[in-house]
């Protein structure tokens, strides 16, 4: 699709559809009043005879409006003024783009984007809107013979702005939220893609493709490098699968060169069956979606790189395939970690821990300035916070609190956790270091505590995304999270956040 943002009245512009909000009960917006104006009253006649009440979720479409220049108007309800808020401004952008794309406009022209929503920007609002859009229209249809093609797609979309002076602004925020939005597609189409496609090869491969698109540097690590490491826990989880383990290093150098990296680490596991402590068979096919924390940090960097984001940002994607095959580690073995420690492993489904301890000690050789490890790591997680918010441990009280800001402004939200001391005794092991499970009570802060052991030297924070990865039932899918999160704190850090 196509997208451009222009200020200019509503009744002038020669679009297949023009788009104009209505609050509840029975009030135009702005621009809607203009349209009314310039077509005697058209609108409000409309309105008071109750065919629009303004209802969030409504839309009423018209064609031939006097005294106008469009084909249609759409007139999409927002609920109540007061309570209009970032939840109500993406639905009413959703609802919007999907009428357009169902009913046969060409292009549409958003006035949607001139509404206010307390305390958001301009910019906030349009790149909402694209990354909404984008959502929106967003299909995966690449295992399907025959694709559900729509009938006329809407192929050009404008937001409108109210002043020229928010030309350049919105102009920046479009192409922000476009990016977020192709980063975003990317965590989809990855975690989507089934265990048998999606193997830890083809996560590197995709790696290389998009190092070579976008210019950035790569290094895949092999078993054999690793083993060199000596990274013995992320090798233990890859010993029970035919499919080899890979450690994906990606750098994306916008910064200066004496600039320390922020560090993205993705948990990578392209299908969790536990390992000799299987999980039971019901939704297992759900585990497909145990690499959406690599998926995630590998669209953050195409994100970073399509906004030629000025900073220095490096992802590593630890990566295998958890199986109960022959060669695969039993509970009660134990296993030493590129850092020295020794590990317990008590149950092989706790695999998440034991690939990114190693490559969390990796990562210190790029004396990192931040490191963020994001994971679908926990069950626990997914009791405590369900689907709506990731779960966020840090060693940094003012990282956990850029993080949580980050999420408020991307509508894609964190709520902190504790990662007190008080909780590592859960992790004591009578035979190794450390056991790699921690028992029942607090298992996401458990799990936490465990990467925080191998974390000491560097600020770094956790985001558990067992819950906000992907949706199950009906709408069972990736959802792209957290990268509207995490691009939203990169372009804090960069000061490209209007
Ligand atoms: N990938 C799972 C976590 C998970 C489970 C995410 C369900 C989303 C939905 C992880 O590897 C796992 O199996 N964790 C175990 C840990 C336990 C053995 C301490 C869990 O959560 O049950
Ligand atoms: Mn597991
Ligand atoms: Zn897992």
């Amino acid at each position: 699709m196509e997208f451009s943002i222009k200020s200019g009245s509503p009744e002038k512009q020669r679009s297949a559809c023009v788009v104009v909000g209505v609050f509840e009960p029975r009030k135009l917006t702005l621009p809607g009043e203009l349209l009314d104006n310039a077509s005697q009253h058209h609108l409000s006649d409309i309105i008071r005879r109750g065919d629009m009440e303004g209802k969030a979720g409504t839309t009423l479409l018209l064609h031939n409006v006097p005294g106008t220049l469009c084909d249609r108007v759409l007139l999409v309800g927002l609920g109540k003024e007061k309570e209009f808020r970032e939840k109500e401004f993406c639905q009413a952008i959703r609802i919007a783009v999907k009428t357009l794309n169902e009913t046969g406009s060409f292009d549409g022209t958003v006035f949607l984007t001139e509404t206010p929503v307390k305390k958001r920007s301009v910019a906030w609002r349009v790149r909402q809107a694209a990354i909404v859009t984008q959502e929106t229209t967003y299909r995966f249809d690449q295992f399907k013979s025959k694709k559900d093609e729509v009938r006329r797609p809407l192929r050009k979309l404008t937001f409108a702005v109210e002043r020229r002076s928010e030309l350049n602004p919105a102009e920046d925020a479009l192409a922000q939220g476009l990016s977020i939005a192709e980063g975003m597609a990317l965590a989809k189409n990855l975690g989507n893609r089934p265990g048998n496609v999606c193997t830890p090869t083809h996560l590197a491969e995709t790696a290389q493709k998009m190092a070579e698109e976008h210019g950035l540097e790569i290094q895949v690590l092999e078993r054999s490098d690793m083993e060199v490491l000596g990274m013995g826990s992320l090798l233990s989880v890859a010993q029970g699968s035919i499919q080899p383990p890979k450690l994906i290093v990606l750098h994306h150098k916008g910064g200066k060169s004496d600039e320390k990296p922020v560090v993205l680490v993705g948990k990578g596991i392209t299908f969790d069956t536990g390992g000799i402590s299987l999980k039971p068979g019901p939704e297992m096919d759900e585990m497909k979606f145990d690499m959406c924390g690599a998926a995630s940090v590998l669209g953050t960097i195409k994100a970073a790189a399509l906004m030629k984001l000025p900073i220095n940002l490096t992802v590593v994607v630890p990566t295998a395939e958890n199986m109960p095959g022959g060669g695969a580690s039993k509970p009660g073995d134990i296993v030493t970690s590129m850092s020295g420690q020794t590990i317990e492993i008590l149950n092989t489904d706790a695999e998440g821990r034991l690939v990114l301890c190693d490559a969390l000690t990796y990562v210190e050789r790029f004396e990192p300035d931040t490191v963020i490890d994001v994971a679908t790591l926990t069950g626990a997680c997914v009791i405590a916070l369900g689907h709506v918010t990731s779960g966020l441990f840090a060693n940094k009280d003012s990282l956990a609190r850029d993080l949580t800001d980050a999420g408020e402004e991307a509508n894609d939200r964190a709520w902190q956790m504790p990662l007190w001391d008080d909780y590592q005794e859960q992790l004591k092991s009578n035979f190794a270091d450390m056991a790699n499970i921690g028992g029942r009570a607090a298992g996401s802060v458990t799990a936490a505590c465990f990467l925080s052991r191998f974390t000491k030297k560097y600020d770094w924070a956790h985001l558990d995304i067992a819950g906000t990865a992907w949706k199950s039932g009906g709408e069972k899918g990736a959802t792209g999270r957290p990268v509207p999160l995490l691009t939203h704190y990169l372009l804090q850090r960069a000061g490209k956040l209007n």
